[in-house]
């Protein structure tokens, strides 16, 4: 009999910074959702992706210096990146996509091309205010204090030619979709959707920009990218196979049954995507659920705010299955919820160390020392032993509840009251009081055993999702092979074998000493945080003085950089394309490069002295010096072009 697919996503991430453990508590809830589904016997598609184009991008790229591309690939594929970061929580994707792979841009301009001839994208202009100097689009409400959110600038009237999607034309069938179907989850999101977006009017959506190149190019219009979202929305959809042949699995798992994604982008999952589907006639996700943020101090974790938490440091220090479960167990995955490291070590301590642990050592310990880790054959039931039984033969139903609601932490609820109800069971039987005679007492003292063996295979079951690697040390331990770590085995009572061997194994989950830990994490914290810059070195002021006739010589220039572009073979050197206002372009090469990528300083006006003799550098004639600011920090040598104000016309005199 075939499977039932099951086909689960991230949002993909945006690879502008390394991730934090905000990232990680989606993509952790993913993989535990994904390995639940599998356990249950499902075949799952999990995706998660990088999210790779956009201005934003394109800004982080040019600040470091190199390509976009190589500046994605680096944060996506390099030491730390997000697939190492992946492969260290244990995440267990079917696949992962980047938006620059190869079938997915050009999947993505056949969407593009697919909409537009069905006119629900058209050409129109964009109007916006726009910073000069960034070069950049803001809407009215993006604005700070009426200026450049960037720079803080004036900022101009402005318009763009620019592609229009007909969000509007769906804003019926939307409401309808998230007010009648509990296609968005949790329902709190939904009149937040409505009220927020849909009720003030849905206008159409700008899915085209040209004010920057990073991004998918439509190719019927050069010039224009594709809106980043559009191209990131779609992921979902290409990476099984959608409008191209890398992938052949569209039609076995699409609609999808859950993207799970942060609260702040539910708008577009919710009423963009959708909306998307109708427009191209397709099946539209079964779910969308909008989970809540870890906030530091109250706050949302940033680079900026200096505030963010590596994930890699916690997993490092207290191991991924406690960082995994962690995030899980403490947080409501609707809800926000405030990440602290002592509420990670609280957590570690109280339900892994002390409950589950104690659980796993106490009754393995006692299995070897009473029975040499076999158990004898012969029973002797009490009363007392229904109410645990009863809980375990209930609990896979109970979790199942919680879980099929992505209600991660009531089904760690149910889980751990079955353990404290198995850690009560051992205070109430006092093994050790019947080991006392074990001649005597071995089939009550077999009994007992048996039931905390059981109990604790049962809750392994429903644990392994949110911590595969301990779990199979678990079963190793209580002596539960393949058969028995089954869905299915998790529902019968009695399964394990009556002589199961037991072998007591090193702990679990070791105690974490609070006061070290955090003392540990704040020295790491103190080492890995960014230093502050060195003070600015400057060269001596010269002694020599030059006469007023000589220098007055010299003929600095206003000149706008008509081109620019990296000289071949040379890594320092550009070759500026200027207008020095004589009618005739003025060609300057400078060893520039480390510091400025050429299309950025297209449209920029310079300073250059424009009377020194020629010189010639790789074959090419170099006509006049560009001036620059030059210091040092921290040994580094600092360089800054003299740019002036644009209102400056080329040729102007410097005096
Ligand atoms: N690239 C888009 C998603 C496109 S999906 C078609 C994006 N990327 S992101 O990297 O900025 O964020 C990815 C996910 O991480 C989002 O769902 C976001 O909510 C989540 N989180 C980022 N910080 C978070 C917390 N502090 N807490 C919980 N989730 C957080 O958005």
């Amino acid at each position: 009999m075939s499977k039932t697919p099951f086909y689960i996503t991230t949002p993909i991430y945006y690879p502008s910074d390394k991730l934090h453990i905000g990232h990680t508590y989606c993509t952790v809830a993913t993989d535990t959702m994904a390995r639940y589904k599998r356990l249950r016997g499902y075949e799952v598609m999990f995706l998660t992706g990088t999210d790779e184009h956009g201005q934003k991008i394109e800004d982080k790229a040019r600040e470091a210096g190199v390509e976009p591309q190589a500046f994605v690939d680096a944060i996506v594929e390099g030491p730390r990146g997000v697939k190492d970061l992946w492969k260290l929580m244990d995440i267990s994707n079917d696949r992962f996509i980047r938006t620059t792979d190869d079938y997915h841009v050009r999947a993505i301009q056949r969407i593009f091309k697919a909409m537009y001839d069905k006119g629900d994208i058209y050409k129109g202009t964009y109007s916006g205010k726009y910073c000069k100097p960034c070069e950049s689009f803001w809407t009215e409400s993006q604005l700070k204090d009426g200026k450049c959110p960037d720079c803080g600038r004036e900022v101009q009237d402005a318009q763009e030619e620019a592609y229009f999607f007909r969000l509007s034309k769906y804003a019926g069938p939307i409401q309808d979709l998230l007010e009648n179907t509990d296609f968005l989850e949790p329902r709190s999101r939904v009149n937040e959707m409505v009220n927020n977006f849909i009720k003030p009017g849905l206008e159409d959506l700008c899915v085209s920009r040209t004010s920057f190149t990073w991004g998918v190019p439509v190719d019927f219009d050069p010039g224009h990218v594709v809106y980043v979202w559009v191209d990131a929305l779609f992921n979902y959809m290409t990476a099984l196979g959608f409008m191209n042949d890398r992938y052949d699995d569209y039609d076995k798992f699409w609609p999808c049954d859950v993207h799970f994604v942060g609260k702040e982008i539910v708008r577009f999952h919710s009423i963009i995507w959708p909306a998307f589907c109708m427009s191209l006639g397709l099946p539209l996700p079964k779910k969308v659920y909008g989970h809540g943020w870890l906030l530091l101090d109250g706050g949302k974790m940033s680079k900026s705010r200096g505030n963010v938490v590596d994930p890699y440091v916690l997993a490092e220090l207290f191991g991924v299955d406690a960082l995994r479960f962690f995030l899980l167990r403490t947080f409501p995955f609707g809800a926000d919820g405030n990440f602290s490291n002592e509420a990670l070590i609280n957590t570690i301590n109280v339900d892994l160390a002390n409950d589950l642990g104690n659980l796993v050592s106490r009754t393995t310990a006692m299995a070897e020392k009473y029975f040499g880790g076999a158990l004898p054959a012969q029973r002797q039931e009490e009363p007392l032993d229904t109410q645990l039984t009863a809980m375990v033969k209930a609990l896979r139903e109970r979790y199942e509840a919680q879980m099929e609601r992505y209600q991660f932490q009531n089904a760690l609820e149910e889980v751990f009251r079955v353990i404290q109800r198995a850690n009560k069971y051992i205070d109430e039987t006092a093994p050790w009081t019947l080991g006392k005679d074990v001649a005597a007492n071995g089939p009550r003292l077999a009994t007992v055993l048996y039931n905390l063996l059981e109990a604790t295979r049962v809750c392994g079951i429903l644990l392994t999702p949110f911590m595969p690697r301990s779990m199979e040390k678990l079963f190793d331990q209580i002596g539960a092979g393949p058969d028995l770590r089954t869905w299915d085995s998790a529902a019968r009572w009695g399964a394990l074998p009556a002589q199961a061997a037991v072998r007591k194994g090193e702990a679990l989950f070791p105690r974490v000493d609070l006061d070290k830990a955090l003392a540990q994490l704040e020295e790491i914290q103190a080492q890995s945080a960014p230093k502050a810059p060195g003070a600015p070195e400057i060269e001596p002021l010269a002694t020599e003085s030059v006469d007023f006739d000589t220098f007055c010589k010299s003929d600095f220039r206003a000149v706008k950089v008509k081109a620019c572009e990296a000289v071949k073979k040379s890594d320092k050197l550009l070759r500026f394309t200027l207008d020095d206002g004589t009618g005739t372009d003025r060609q300057i090469l400078s060893g520039i490069h480390k510091w400025y990528q050429p299309e950025a300083l297209v449209g920029k006006t310079l300073v250059a002295i424009v009377n020194l003799p020629p010189r010639k550098m790789m074959g090419l004639e170099s006509q006049g010096m560009l001036l620059s600011a030059v210091h040092t920090v921290d040994g580094e040598e600092v360089l800054n072009l003299i740019m002036v104000d644009d209102q400056i016309p080329a040729g102007a005199k410097l005096c």
